[in-house]
């Protein structure tokens, strides 16, 4: 069996720099199942769908066309439709959708088998708020990365400043904590830490600390050490 460790935990943990170094790392494979539901809410506010609208939401998530295309500099392209979403795939406006048509049981179910196709060898780091609990529960390894609402945001607020966001750092933290209750209460696939899942808090942590302490655990628990 292809080994996943799943990386989960609310928005601003961390998840996505920690999980895209440790797959670095490792060499593996890496899926960002965030970019998979904001892609998703990308795509409805381009269509001109209400994000609320399951049945509306559910059909785009069957057909949508999804790519994700490694550039020059490393990193990773999100092209929807056959086209590149840019910045505006890290926007607040996206965000907000993403974690709306996140909500559909229906949409969710389309997104499934897309994901658990990322499943390549020599392995996967998955992240995203369900991986350990619903697409990969027999991931090898599962992490919950999480950090306190004030950290995460002054952390979003600060990435966003260098796309040139206008916002305040209180109203990011409003936002974040709104984009946490609905992620938490939400009926399906709820953001919550697996029975199973070892629970890093980073707030006090760099970001090259919690690499090493999850590079740590894939060695103690997979067996795996890094080959970079
Ligand atoms: O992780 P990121 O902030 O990019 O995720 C955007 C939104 O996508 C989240 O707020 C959440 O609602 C949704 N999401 C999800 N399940 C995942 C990953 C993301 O519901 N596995």
């Amino acid at each position: 069996m292809i080994p996943v460790v799943a990386i989960d935990g609310p928005s601003g943990s961390g998840k996505g720099a920690v999980g895209f170094a440790v797959a670095r790392r490792l060499g593996w494979h890496y899926l960002d199942s965030g970019a998979v539901y904001r892609a998703l809410g990308f795509a409805a506010l381009r269509a001109g769908i209400d994000p609320d609208s399951e049945g509306a939401v559910a059909e785009l998530a069957k057909t949508l066309n999804l790519q994700f295309v490694e550039d020059l500099s490393g990193g990773m392209r999100v092209l929807v439709n056959k086209e590149d979403c840019g910045l505006a795939l890290r926007s607040e406006q996206v965000a907000a959708a993403a974690s709306r048509v996140a909500a559909h049981p229906a949409a969710r179910a389309a997104l499934l088998e897309r994901q658990r196709a990322a499943r390549c060898a020599p392995g996967l780091i998955a992240d995203g708020r369900d991986m350990g609990t619903v697409v990969f529960p027999d991931a090898a390894l599962k992490i919950f990365l999480t950090a306190s609402a004030e950290v995460r945001a002054a952390r979003r607020y600060r990435q966003l400043k260098e796309t040139g966001f206008g916002g305040t750092l209180p109203q990011l933290l409003a936002e974040i904590q709104e984009r946490d209750e609905r992620d938490s209460r939400r009926a399906v696939a709820p953001l919550k830490a697996a029975g199973d899942a070892v629970v890093l808090d980073s707030s006090t942590l760099t970001l090259t600390e919690v690499i090493e302490q999850v590079l740590a655990l894939v060695h103690s628990r997979v067996g795996v050490v890094p080959s970079v």
